[in-house]
């Protein structure tokens, strides 16, 4: 019987090391819960890096207990991560792919680093790959690995899932190793992104930097037939809902609110990252309470930073920046009973999560630039009583769905201003007009339907590839 073999950067999985002993800790993530159905069923495997590096006499022993779990680690060395992750991934890639040109840097060693760890990856697929497996790669990260593994394998059937933005042409021929990195996600037979625009510009680059030509959403690559699409990613709706319906959330809502009073709460959550627009949120929330002082006591930001890739430069100049914003708005209109920015920087559990998502009427979701963002389908998932505004920036790929939202331009202080000002005063039937639209999407698109489309879309092109070639 064939398997599946999933291969990303992480593993759903992180070891990290707490006095000395090695603790396993499971992701929450939204990839994770949706491949948790594949991989943990039969013999299908996922491969990826556990997020530690570790004294060779250890890896045998962490591979043992991976193995027990499903999974497959891809040991990186320190210099990897230096090199590999927080270099060419997180200081080529991600800043190139997010329209940040400012930050990114173009080093050889990095590339070279680049293409070593992906040849890892691609090794390691090859040890564990039996015929007619069916191998998922997924993410930036991995860019190279289709095109490793399609050279050992030729017939070998791949898909490919872009979870961050693809850039328009004029930004992507900005990288030097742009041509490699085209075609090493063309060696993959099926490649999805989450929106439409992503796919489109992906097949621009293919056309005009590497002389592919390609007909609606097909390229032929050496008589092979590739498909790109678009297929956005959702979440597990019913463990949001049921989370922010259980007991537990509820209690917690209730202690919270106790403590805070009766503020009207914003809603603003993300990953430390330049490209989530965080200052850019703060700034908005300043002038919309120098602009409507009669709001000043009456909401707050609850502002919640989950720490991320903190090692990189312009990250750590972020953390600064975001806390020196924090303390700007505090300073400028707290009183003994007013704090008009609750700022966490650290990452919560599930329920406090779902306490959180109960008690802020307002999400507002502002990236500069954002493959998706499941965090706004989060929200909408656990607004049991069908209120609450959303405030979604248009870059983020999942305006594309939730056009019920208040869309607003991140790079528009004062249309944010007025959509902060919009949802506060919304009246609660036009709330709950929008909210039970943007339900119906989320519930109707989850991680389990994307995981099946996409599976499905493989095969079938696969099979359509395999009567091509006997006619
Ligand atoms: C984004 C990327 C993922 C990545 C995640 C966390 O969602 O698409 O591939 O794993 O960020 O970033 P990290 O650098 O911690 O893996």
């Amino acid at each position: 019987m064939s398997k599946t073999i999933i291969v990303s950067n992480r593993l759903p999985i992180r070891i990290e090391k707490e006095d000395g002993q090695k603790v396993y800790k499971t992701s929450e993530g939204g990839l994770a819960t949706g491949l948790g159905s594949i991989y943990k069923e039969g013999k299908n495997i996922w491969i990826g890096w556990p997020g530690i590096s570790l004294e060779h006499e250890e890896e045998q022993e962490v591979e043992k207990e991976l193995i027990n779990r499903n999974m497959r680690p891809v040991f990186l060395t320190e210099d990897d991560v230096e090199d590999f992750y927080l270099g060419f991934s997180n200081q080529t890639l991600w800043p190139a792919f997010h329209y940040f040109i400012h930050h990114m840097r173009f080093v050889d060693e990095e590339w070279e680093a680049y293409y070593n760890a992906n040849r890892k990856f691609a090794d390691a697929v090859s040890k564990w790959l039996e015929p007619d497996d069916i191998i998922w790669v997924h993410d930036y990260q991995l860019m190279l690995v289709p095109e490793m593994i399609r050279k050992q394998f030729p017939n070998v059937t791949i898909g490919f899932f872009q979870h961050i933005p693809f850039p328009s042409y004029e930004v992507f021929r900005m990288i030097p190793w742009r041509k490699k990195l085209l075609n090493g996600v063309l060696g993959a037979d099926y490649i999805g992104f989450h929106t439409y625009d992503d796919m489109r510009h992906f097949l621009s680059s293919c056309h005009r930097l590497a002389g592919y030509s390609y007909e609606r959403n097909q390229i032929l690559v050496k008589n092979r037939l590739v498909e790109a699409d678009s297929l956005p990613m959702g979440i597990d709706y019913g463990k949001y809902l049921e989370s922010a319906t259980s007991q537990l959330a509820k209690a917690k809502e209730i202690s919270y609110r106790d403590s805070l009073g009766s503020q009207e709460l914003i809603l603003s959550m993300d990953r430390l990252d330049y490209s989530k627009g965080i200052p850019g949120r703060l700034q908005a929330f300043d002038k919309f309470l120098e602009k409507y002082p009669e709001y000043q006591g009456r909401v707050s930001l609850f502002l919640i930073v989950v720490p991320s890739r903190d090692q990189v430069a312009s990250y750590k100049a972020l953390k600064e920046k975001v806390e020196f914003l924090v303390g700007h708005v505090n300073g400028k209109y707290g009183t003994i009973n007013y704090v008009p920015v609750h700022f966490y920087y650290r990452s919560f559990p599930l329920d406090d999560l779902s306490a959180f998502y109960r008690m802020c009427k307002i999400a507002m979701i502002t990236p500069k630039r954002d493959g998706m963002n499941l965090v706004c389908k989060e929200f909408i998932a656990s607004r049991e009583h069908e209120d609450g505004v959303l405030i979604l920036s248009e870059m983020a790929g999942a305006s594309k769905e939730l056009s019920d939202a208040i869309l607003v331009n991140p790079n528009d202080q004062n249309e944010m201003v007025e959509a902060i000002k919009k949802a506060l005063e919304m009246p609660l039937n036009e709330q709950k007009r929008r909210m039970k639209i943007m339900q119906r999407t989320v519930k109707k698109y989850t991680i389990f339907q994307w995981v099946d489309l996409f599976m499905n879309n493989l095969k079938d092109l696969k099979e359509r590839q395999q009567s091509m070639a006997t006619k």
